[in-house]
């Protein structure tokens, strides 16, 4: 079974409290998109097998895509002998946009449609929680509100037709350590997530743009904090609507109504940044509510 994997971006980030398992409460505004690996799954032969075209990746549990089966397999009792699993990656990696978790995704849905296990979509993201905090979106996909960990979903009204300029730089910061960053310094700013989401119930493609706000942006070193507000303004002076950083980091995007001004973007901030990308807005599978 060949499929896609879909890149997340997070219209929203805001952390609201600290868990007695070391995770945090959230609350984010999460979007798909058309930026996607593909993965190619199938049954032969015996053992279980992955691969991918970035020879650096793990190929044990570390890897979300191979953790994904083995808690599937817990979950249903399907036997994994003969899984093959191929991954082609175009989704940078440590980008914050959730890359691995959608793999992971991706093959949950694989292993219910080869196994004819007929799980639903909920059962699916429930299954994912056991994989990492993101899988539980990345199975539902769209536009949608997460709360708790991750887990809590609750689909949104779809944005409206806009395009996404990332612009991913070359460094990343430990997801783990921002979390403890962020521990220990009081969040200043937060997004206002109830105006965002009724934003996009009434179709408010500018008000949404101007409600993007992330907390993480905050408290990242100075260094990449500068070169963040640097990317958000470059979007906005091309022509963005508004931008923000998705995740820990460090991918940048701005929000464009228009595809002109998107692609000019796009040509200006790819000569910087070999990692810019135009994508679209996207809703992978259909809802499941
Ligand atoms: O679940 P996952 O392995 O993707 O999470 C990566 C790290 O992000 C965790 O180890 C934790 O430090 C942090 N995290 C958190 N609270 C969340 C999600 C992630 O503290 N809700």
């Amino acid at each position: 079974m060949e499929l896609k994997s879909y890149a997340k971006l997070n219209l929203s980030l805001d952390v609201v409290g600290r868990r007695p398992d070391g995770y945090h409460d959230l609350i984010m505004v999460m979007q798909s998109v058309t930026l996607t690996d593909h993965i190619l799954v199938t049954f032969q032969g015996s053992g279980t097998h992955i691969s991918s075209n970035l020879g650096f990746l793990p190929k044990d549990n570390r890897n979300l895509a191979l953790k994904a089966a083995h808690q599937f397999q817990l979950a249903t009792g399907c036997s994994l002998d003969g899984l093959t699993i191929s991954l082609t990656k175009s989704i940078p990696v440590c980008s914050g946009m959730a890359g691995g978790s959608g793999n992971g995704a991706a093959v949950l849905h694989a292993l219910n449609t080869l196994t004819q296990s007929h799980l639903s979509v909920t059962e699916l993201a429930a299954i994912g929680e056991g994989v990492g905090a993101d899988v539980p979106y990345c199975v539902l996909g769209g536009t949608a509100l997460a709360q708790g960990k991750g887990e809590q979903l609750t689909p949104l009204t779809p944005l409206p037709h806009c395009y996404f300029v990332l612009c991913k730089p070359t460094w990343s910061v430990s997801t783990p350590e921002l979390f403890g960053v962020i521990d220990s310094t009081r969040i200043r700013h937060r997004p206002d997530t109830k105006g965002l989401t009724l934003c996009l119930a009434t179709g408010d493609l500018r008000g949404v743009a101007q409600r993007m706000y992330n907390v993480f942006e905050d408290v990242l070193p100075p260094r990449h904090k500068s070169e963040v507000a640097e990317l958000k303004s470059t979007l906005i002076a091309q022509g963005a609507l508004g931008a923000v950083m998705t995740g820990t980091g460090s991918t940048v995007f701005g929000l464009f109504h228009s595809l002109p001004l998107a692609q000019q973007a796009h040509a200006h901030l790819k000569e910087a940044y070999p990692d810019t990308f135009l994508v679209e807005p996207c809703t992978p599978y259909p809802h499941p509510f």
